[in-house]
């Protein structure tokens, strides 16, 4: 621990849990946007395994298929093999160049998440809504994430005896980039990209995202020819 902010932060929300003022200052809204995918943490701020408990504890909440709560979490932190999982991960492949993340600034944490029972449709729509969840709730204590679907599955498995391959990884540490989004219409470049420095993230106009039987069609065969 650097300067020991982190600890007081997530102290702070401990106690200040009850507050309808603190509450306030955590809209939704607010999460969502400081909720971006980080590939460059702040290596000063450890991630210990009670904040990895507290951004999992949302799970007894969540909605589930069937109520089936079928995804169990290993959490891996600095000193339990957050260097394995590293090793088994891609970040940023739209920006090859870069070879994110840069050396020294590796995500500190990972929540590897794991299924009790077979993949399948309903299962990875839970994972999705068990990721966001965990991914605001970072936020909310302070730090920040990214999901990361490209990990080699079997070395993972291998390296920690899971009992299956995992299904995702939440890397959870203390962010350290600039990033921004940047409004886009339908048809325009989604690919995130760098421009001095601040990470810039397209994202689609919410009023285009809403169907209009026309633009539906047209936009179903772009994706055909592309
Ligand atoms: C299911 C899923 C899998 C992802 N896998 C990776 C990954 O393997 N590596 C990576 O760098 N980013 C990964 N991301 C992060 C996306 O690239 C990121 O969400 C996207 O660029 C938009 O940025 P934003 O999250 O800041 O809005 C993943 C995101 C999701 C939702």
């Amino acid at each position: 621990m650097a300067d020991g902010y982190i600890e007081n932060a997530f102290d702070r929300y401990k106690e200040g849990r009850s507050s309808t003022k603190r509450a306030d200052a955590r809209t939704l809204s607010s999460l969502l946007r400081k909720n971006r995918s980080y590939r460059g943490y702040d290596k000063r701020y450890v991630v210990s395994r009670e904040v990895l408990e507290n951004i999992v504890s949302v799970n007894e909440l969540l909605p589930s298929a069937k109520n089936q709560q079928a995804l169990r979490f290993l959490l891996v932190t600095r000193d339990s093999g957050a260097d394995i999982v590293l090793r088994n991960i891609k970040l940023g492949g739209m920006l090859p160049e870069l070879g994110l993340p840069i050396e020294g600034t590796e995500p500190e944490a990972f929540i590897v998440v794991c299924s009790t029972v077979p993949e399948s449709k309903m299962l990875h729509i839970d994972v999705g809504i068990s990721l966001q969840s965990m991914a605001l709730r970072a936020v909310e204590i302070g730090y920040n994430g990214i999901m990361i679907g490209a990990f080699n599955a079997k070395n993972i498995q291998q390296e920690f005896s899971l009992e299956t391959p995992p299904v995702m990884l939440l890397a959870i540490g203390k962010g350290a980039e600039r990033i921004e989004t940047e409004r886009i219409n339908v048809g325009g470049n989604k690919s995130y990209r760098r421009e001095n420095g601040v990470h810039i993230v397209p994202k689609i106009h919410w009023k285009e995202l809403i169907l209009d039987n026309c633009r539906h069609s047209r936009e179903i065969s772009e994706n055909k020819s592309e």
